[in-house]
């Protein structure tokens, strides 16, 4: 089994994913968020990458609108992004659009993929267990932050790898694999320090969502590995 992992979506084309077993990470918030909301009984979610295509398909109210732009609240939008608002009271049995700056996208962006799954350090464990049972080579997509690095994801991806190697060593890694191994070992014991010391992690602070920071921190928490499938993510 081979491993690459992808630090931008604006490295590759959409074609690119076609066939392929990807994992699609954003951390601070957008997979944290998808995440708790299925865990707590959405019945679906809908990424998107424009705000005009998530209006245009909300069909005058029969779906909800969730997401961000500058991390805050989307005039018109039931929800923002943060994990927290996504509540079992609030979402359940809802589908739900979903328009984020980084991690909605690159959901969009790695569409074409065979097996696409949505991860955060809340599910990692649940999307190897599935990754390793497609026995195929894997994609590690970080949305990153406006087509650049950012650190939280490559850490999550590393946490990823790491769980990989734990069952079987003998994996083919890429630079940007093994670096974001380095990365987890070296964070591993801090990760709500790391994200809070991450430059979306400051944003988020300075903005008020240091608890999205604190429950995004946490590791393996839900059972649950969504898979995007002909553009809806579901468990
Ligand atoms: C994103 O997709 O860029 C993020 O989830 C932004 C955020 O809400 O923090």
């Amino acid at each position: 089994m081979k491993i690459r992992t992808l630090l931008s979506p604006l490295n590759v084309e959409e074609l690119y994913f076609t066939k392929k077993t990807t994992v699609v990470i954003d951390v601070l918030r957008a997979t944290t968020t998808i995440v708790t909301a299925l865990h707590n009984g959405a019945k679906e979610i809908i990424p998107v990458s424009s705000i005009e295509f998530a209006m245009k398909i909300s069909g005058g109210g029969q779906m909800l609108l969730g997401g961000e732009r500058n991390a805050e609240k989307i005039d018109g939008f039931t929800f923002g992004n943060s994990p927290l608002e996504y509540t079992e009271e609030a979402v359940k049995g809802k589908s739900i659009i979903l328009f984020t700056t980084n991690g909605s996208k690159a959901l969009v962006r790695a569409k074409f993929s065979a097996n696409l799954f949505v991860a955060s350090f809340n599910n990692a464990q649940s999307v190897v267990n599935k990754v390793l049972k497609t026995k195929e080579n894997l994609e590690i997509l970080c949305s990153g932050n406006n087509g650049m690095y950012c650190l939280e994801d490559s850490v999550c991806a590393g946490m990823m790898i790491n769980q990989i190697l734990e069952v079987n060593e003998n994996i083919e890694l890429d630079d940007a694999s093994n670096t974001c191994l380095i990365l987890y070992k070296k964070n591993k014991r801090r990760i709500k320090k790391m994200l809070s010391e991450a430059d979306h992690g400051k944003i988020l602070i300075e903005k008020g969502f240091a608890d999205d920071i604190a429950y995004a921190a946490q590791e393996n928490i839900y059972d649950i590995a969504p898979k995007f499938v002909e553009g809806v993510v579901k468990i």
